[in-house]
Formats: structure tokens, C-alpha cells, sequence
């Protein structure tokens, strides 16, 4: 066995492989050149690209070939089998190519192709000549980086509040908590990215006011800067507790990179920590806090984990994984007061505890927005380009409430994936493209080894239908949320091929259809998938991108 064969799985792709190996709208694994390739067709067409997703490494064999394109398993990357190009948040940086030869009904993998660069896109009448981007965060740092994607040339500047470079917030509360990942591995790119991307990034860099007249805005330390397109991407910020001992330096919050430093150095000295609220942010934090071995206890009013997100079922199973884990929980109560040595339930209970966590939500950041005059809805309020009440200001991520297509509802989600996609829509329609912002909402969450990816938004639902198993030794399975019969979202458990394609299903049928519907024989595809289950058909044949 030589090196390459231990390394690597599937077949030597330079040797060729037989085109019948691969069923149109399927992927085959393999290797070329010393690296790992999947083979993807669609057609007649293979192409040959990196098996590995650039966001956090996934199989892209396990992945989903939608046309010319191909989505990432873990959080829905989409990728053009083209040129590599990450089409879609969160990955932000290509995949490789390879030339791909076909003889004779056998395929065989070339040389690497060069990355295709943007050309550059001339700031003329009706382009800005300069852009603002207020926020350093997800949607912030995708818009600038899909400016100059788009191939524009015009001054791009980005004043964040952050004291550090745009990070990968997610993972502040998984990896880099529990010690997997360092701060220099959390950013999402190099101060060296921004300089040669011609991004000028000011950090510490607060906006107090925008001058929507002048088209200005105003930092707290008295600079101004012009726009000609402005996009606001404020994030949220952690609700407070304000309760007796609320400031006291071991309750800590999570948000920002600096917020996860303190938080780790403060976790590798404390033995003993309270979580407060078990929402995502803190039931990630409990299952990174036991990573570390360190005990804790979990606060929070509701009596199920989660319930109204994620339904009973999922909110139960998720209370006995942390159980599991050692986590200890007291729901249906709150905390009265924080001392030195613990917290005082309102229960009258005493916990004792050198670390507090507070993870009860978050807020929009919107006062901005509001105190110049923009049209507010418990969110900054847009239209389907993502532009605000006053043209030329766009808004994207946490604090966007847009149209959502699937529902005609206005929303707004907390969400990475739909903070990043928002940012890199409203970019495009910054440089005049018109772009509907129409991606179906996406999200995940990792506690220990249970991770959950969610499609679509039930902000309300009244029927959740399990299908699989949610066992404490064995799950894998998936949860629909309805209302009045429609369906509005899926959530999967180690069914990553059911996620990718309830999400194909709600681009293409704009949510699902009721039962009466479904009676009539308009019932979207059957979307039951086995886990472990491949990627091996476009399901409906109509092979769209993405
Ligand atoms: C610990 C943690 C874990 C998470 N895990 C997940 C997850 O697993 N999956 C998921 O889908 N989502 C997750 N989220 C949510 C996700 O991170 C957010 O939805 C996303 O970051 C929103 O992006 P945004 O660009 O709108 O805001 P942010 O990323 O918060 O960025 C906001 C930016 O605006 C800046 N800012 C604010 N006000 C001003 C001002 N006045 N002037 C200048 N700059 C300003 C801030 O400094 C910051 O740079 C998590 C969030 C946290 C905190
Ligand atoms: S690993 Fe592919 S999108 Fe995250």
C-alpha cells in the first residue's frame, strides 16, 4: 500500500474512471495530483473540484449537486463546479478546480485550474464612488468582500465597534470556548486581507450619527465619512440582567471576540459556573464549559430547553444530553441576585459558582438607524433589495426585518449564515444589480457531539412532526414545523441530505403546501432520507444552481 492509497479514498481520478461510475447529478470521491477531488456531474458535464468544503472542511462528496453547483453538507455553502467560486455564505473563499477530460466514456482529471479573478467593475454614473459599512461582523465584513467579488473598484470602508477583526462569532461559544480553536484562528481573515482588498477596516470605531442629508456618518470621536451607499450591519447586543451583582467581574456575556477571551481565561481558572438562560448561546457554552471539566448548573424559566424553537421532543432530548454530560438544570425559575460565591434562585436556593454566564437573547442594534429617521419594526425595517426606508442606506443581519418570500411575512432572524448572505445581496444591490434577497433561512448548533441544522422559519407553529429516532443512545431523524398545514421549517439531526434538500424544496415550491394541497397532488418531494444517505441525484431532474 503506498502512501497515497492510505491517504486518500476512491479511485486515482488522472487514471480515469468510467463516466457510468457517475449518475448524472451524483458525486464520486477520489484523488488527483495528491490531493482530494470529488467527480460531479451534471449532464453530460463532469467536473472535478477540492473535496473539501472551505468553510470548516466537510465532505463535499456528502454534499448536494444542484445544477452546475454543489452544497456543502454541514451549513449549505454552495460552490459552482465551474470555477469553485463560493456562491453562497458561509463558505467565503473557493474551491479548487481541475481540468476534466472525457475519452471514450472514461473521465480523466487534468491540471489544477487557476482561480478566476473578478474583473474590475469601473465606478461610473450610477455606481458609488465610495461605500460606508457600518458593522465588522458577518454581514459587514461578506458585503465588503463581495464588492470587491463583484469586481468593484470604488473606496470601501468599514467602521466596526469591535475591538478585533470580523471573527467567526459561532464559534466563540463552541470551539474557541471549549479550547479547540485560538483568537488568531477565529478571524475571519488577516489585517493583510483587508490591505490588499483595498478594505479600510477601523476598529473601536463606534457610529453615533448618520446624516442622511449630507450622506455622512459621524464616528463618536468627531470623524466623518462620506457615502454614496451606506449599509448598516449593527448586529445585536446581549440582553442585561439587572439584578443585585450584576456587574461583577466573574458574570461574563458572550458576543465578541474580546467577550470570548475574557470568558476563556476566566473558564481556565474556575471550577464551578452558572449558566443563565438555556438558550443556543447557553446550552453551547454549558456543553464548552464541560469540555473544560469545569462544573456547571444551568438557569432559565422555561421548564424544557428550547421548547418553543424547537418543539418538546427536541427540548427534552437536548435536556438529557447535557444530563448526560454531567450539566446540572434548574428550569422554571430564575436567578434574584449574583454574590462572590454563587447566585440566590428566586426560589431561595443557593448555588455555588466562581463563573456566571448570561445567554438570555439578544437585542437589535438599531438606535442608530432610528435616530436617523429610518423606518423601524422592532428591526430595521427593508425592502426585498435589503434597502432601506431612505435610499441608498441598506440594511443586512441581525437587525434586518425584510419580506421573506416563503411566508410573505416581514422576519427578522439571529442567524450567521443569513446575516453573511444578506451582507453579500445588499453589496450586489449597492452596485445596482436589483437582487431579491430570497435565501430560506438557515441555522445550526453543536453541543457536544449533537448537532442540529434548522431550514426555513416557524417563528409560530402548532404541528412538529417527528420522523426518526431522537433516542438518548441513537438519533438521527428529522422535525417539520407546520402551521395551519403549511409546512415552514425542517430540522435534522444527522440527516444532512434531508436539510440540503427541505431547503431545495422551499427555494422551489416557496414553502411547503397544506394538506389540502397535498390532497390535490401538490405535495412537495418526499423529503424522508436515511442518514448516512448520499447526494447522488438532482431530485427533480431540473437542474437549477445556486
Ligand atoms: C456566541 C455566539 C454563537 C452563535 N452561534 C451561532 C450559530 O451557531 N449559528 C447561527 O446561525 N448563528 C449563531 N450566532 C448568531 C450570529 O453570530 C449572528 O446572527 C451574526 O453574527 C449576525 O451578524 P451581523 O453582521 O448582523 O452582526 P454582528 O456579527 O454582531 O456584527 C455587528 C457589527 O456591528 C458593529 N457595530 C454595532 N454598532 C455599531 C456602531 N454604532 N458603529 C460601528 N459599528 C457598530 C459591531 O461592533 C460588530 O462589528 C451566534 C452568536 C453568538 C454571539
Ligand atoms: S463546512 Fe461547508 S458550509 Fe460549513
Amino acid at each position: 500500500m503506498n502512501d497515497t492509497s492510505r491517504i486518500f479514498t476512491g479511485p486515482d481520478l488522472t487514471r480515469g474512471v468510467s463516466l457510468s461510475r457517475i449518475p448524472d447529478g451524483s458525486v464520486l470521491q477520489g484523488h488527483a495530483h495528491g490531493e482530494a477531488v470529488v467527480l460531479a456531474r451534471h449532464g453530460e458535464e463532469v467536473f472535478a473540484v477540492g473535496a473539501f468544503c472551505s468553510h470548516y472542511g466537510a465532505p463535499l462528496a456528502d454534499g448536494l449537486v444542484v445544477g452546475d453547483t454543489i452544497r456543502c453538507p454541514w451549513h449549505h455553502a454552495c460552490f459552482s463546479l465551474r470555477t469553485g467560486e463560493a456562491l453562497r455564505a458561509p463558505a467565503l473563499d473557493a474551491i479548487s478546480c481541475w481540468h476534466v477530460e472525457q475519452r471514450g466514456g472514461i473521465v480523466y482529471v487534468g491540471e489544477r485550474r487557476p482561480f478566476a479573478e473578478p474583473s474590475e467593475l469601473r465606478t461610473g454614473s450610477g455606481m458609488p464612488k465610495s461605500v460606508v459599512i457600518v458593522g465588522g461582523g458577518a454581514a459587514g465584513n461578506a458585503a465588503a468582500e463581495a464588492l470587491r467579488g463583484e469586481g468593484y473598484s470604488g473606496r470601501i470602508t468599514m467602521l466596526s465597534a469591535d475591538a478585533s477583526l470580523p471573527c467567526d462569532r459561532p464559534n466563540l461559544s463552541k470551539g474557541f470556548l471549549s479550547g479547540a480553536a485560538s483568537s488568531e484562528s477565529n478571524l475571519l481573515r488577516s489585517p493583510e486581507f483587508y490591505r490588499k482588498q483595498q478594505i479600510d477596516l477601523k476598529l473601536n470605531a463606534r457610529v453615533s450619527r448618520i446624516d442622511t442629508e449630507a450622506r455622512e456618518v459621524t464616528r463618536t470621536d468627531g470623524t466623518r465619512h462620506v457615502y454614496d451607499a451606506l449599509l448598516l450591519a449593527t448586529g445585536a447586543e446581549p440582553m442585561r440582567l439587572d439584578i443585585p451583582g450584576h456587574d461583577l467581574p466573574h458574570v461574563h456575556y458572550l458576543r465578541t471576540l474580546a467577550d470570548g477571551e475574557a470568558l476563556v481565561s476566566k473558564a481556565t481558572v474556575s471550577q464551578q459556573a452558572i449558566v443563565i438562560g438555556a438558550s443556543f448561546i447557553g446550552l453551547e457554552v454549558t456543553a464548552s464549559l464541560r469540555a473544560r471539566n469545569i462544573t456547571v448548573h444551568v438557569v432559565a424559566p422555561g421548564v424544557v430547553p428550547m421548547e418553543r424553537i424547537l418543539g418538546a421532543d427536541i427540548g427534552q432530548f437536548i435536556r438529557r444530553l447535557h444530563e448526560r454530560n454531567g450539566v446540572t438544570f434548574h428550569l422554571g425559575t430564575t436567578v434574584a441576585s449574583i454574590d462572590q460565591r454563587g447566585v440566590t434562585l428566586k426560589t431561595g436556593e443557593r448555588l455555588t459558582a466562581d463563573l456566571v454566564v448570561v445567554g438570555i437573547g439578544v437585542r437589535p442594534s438599531i438606535s442608530l438607524a432610528k435616530d436617523a429617521g429610518l423606518a423601524i419594526d422592532r428591526g430595521v425595517t427593508v425592502d426585498e433589495y435589503l434597502e432601506t426606508s431612505v435610499p441608498g442606506i441598506f440594511a443586512a443581519g441581525d437587525i434586518a426585518r425584510w419580506p421573506d418570500r416563503l411566508t410573505n411575512e416581514r422576519i427578522r432572524v439571529e442567524h450567521w449564515v443569513v446575516a453573511e448572505r444578506q451582507g453579500q445581496t445588499a453589496a450586489r444591490n449597492m452596485l445596482g444589480r436589483r437582487e431579491r434577497f430570497e435565501a430560506v433561512p438557515f441555522f445550526w448548533t453543536e453541543q457536544y457531539d449533537f448537532a442540529l441544522a434548522y431550514v426555513g422559519h416557524a417563528e409560530q407553529w402548532d404541528e412538529a412532526i417527528l420522523e426518526g429516532q431522537l433516542e438518548d443512545a441513537a438519533y438521527d431523524c428529522t422535525m417539520t414545523f407546520r402551521r395551519d398545514g403549511r409546512r415552514l421549517a425542517v430540522a435534522q439531526v444527522r440527516r444532512d441530505l434531508a436539510g440540503l434538500l427541505a431547503e431545495l424544496d422551499f427555494e422551489r415550491t416557496k414553502g411547503g403546501v397544506t394538506d389540502e394541497e397535498n390532497s390535490q397532488g401538490r405535495r412537495p418531494r418526499d423529503l424522508e432520507f436515511r442518514g448516512g444517505t448520499r447526494a447522488r441525484e438532482d431530485p427533480q431532474g431540473a437542474h437549477e444552481g445556486c
